[in-house]
């Protein structure tokens, strides 16, 4: 199974943006990063310009609405992101999941990604005080189940604790390995599970060399491509 090193720049970044997957492969051209998918999300204003020179970068949205056209302000379909070149969507990000976004919404978007070419990156993670009243695997379980798309087997599933993200703070190696193997359990042999919340170059080795750690979702570390070119070091291999 190829490893995905997904970056999901959020809400930052400018045209002058477009050129970074230039700049990542200047820094890590694809001679040394065999074995390893590399994807980054940009906000999807630069999604077109992005895939126009992608230098082997995979290129994703962030959101997707569920159907295909329709009277939805502001809102852009899984159709017209696989029309600008785009191959994955993050879907159920926590921050949209805050906002009012269910379980039922996700797998809906999810869906329509799938429908449309596109993989889904589904994310799912636990609170903080469900990790401390002993919850999390369930809570997991329960996403897992509430927001897959039924018969779908080409996703990717985005494990991302939500006290972690953007905070510096990491589960253990060992719950992350545990949490990891649950979610094998749930989605079967196939499908790609990443880890995401605060992976940096300085954690990403010990983090991806986990059993069923099949990549990382990352924010932050992301934004500057000598950082998430040290990440995807820490699993490529030069041909
Ligand atoms: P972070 O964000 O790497 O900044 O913690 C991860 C994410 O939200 O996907």
């Amino acid at each position: 199974m190829r490893t995905l090193i997904a970056a999901n720049w959020k809400m930052h970044g400018n045209s002058s943006w477009v050129d970074k997957p230039a700049e990542f492969g200047s820094i890590l051209p694809q001679s040394k990063r065999e074995g390893v998918d590399v994807l980054i999300c940009p906000p999807a204003l630069f999604l077109a310009a992005m895939t126009a020179n992608t230098q082997g970068v995979f290129i994703g949205a962030q959101n997707c609405h569920h159907e295909d056209k329709g009277a939805h302000t502001g809102e852009i379909s899984a159709e017209m992101v696989k029309d600008a070149g785009a191959d994955y969507v993050i879907v159920g990000h926590s921050e949209r999941r805050e906002g009012g976004e269910t379980n039922r919404a996700v797998q809906a978007k999810a869906a329509s990604a799938c429908r449309h070419g596109l993989t889904p990156i589904i994310c799912v993670g636990e609170s903080l005080s469900q990790r401390e009243a002993g919850e999390a695997e369930a809570v997991v379980a329960a996403q897992l189940a509430a927001s897959m798309p039924e018969g779908e087997t080409s996703i990717v599933v985005a494990y991302e604790p939500i006290w972690a993200i953007g905070t510096g703070k990491v589960p253990t190696i060992e719950d992350i390995g545990s949490m990891h193997n649950h979610i094998r359990k749930i989605v079967g042999k196939g499908v790609r599970i990443l880890y995401g919340g605060s992976v940096k170059p300085g954690n990403a080795r010990e983090i991806l060399a986990v059993e069923n750690v099949n990549g990382a979702l990352i924010g932050g570390a992301s934004l500057e491509m000598d950082s998430l070119a040290k990440i995807t070091q820490a699993v490529a291999v030069s041909s």
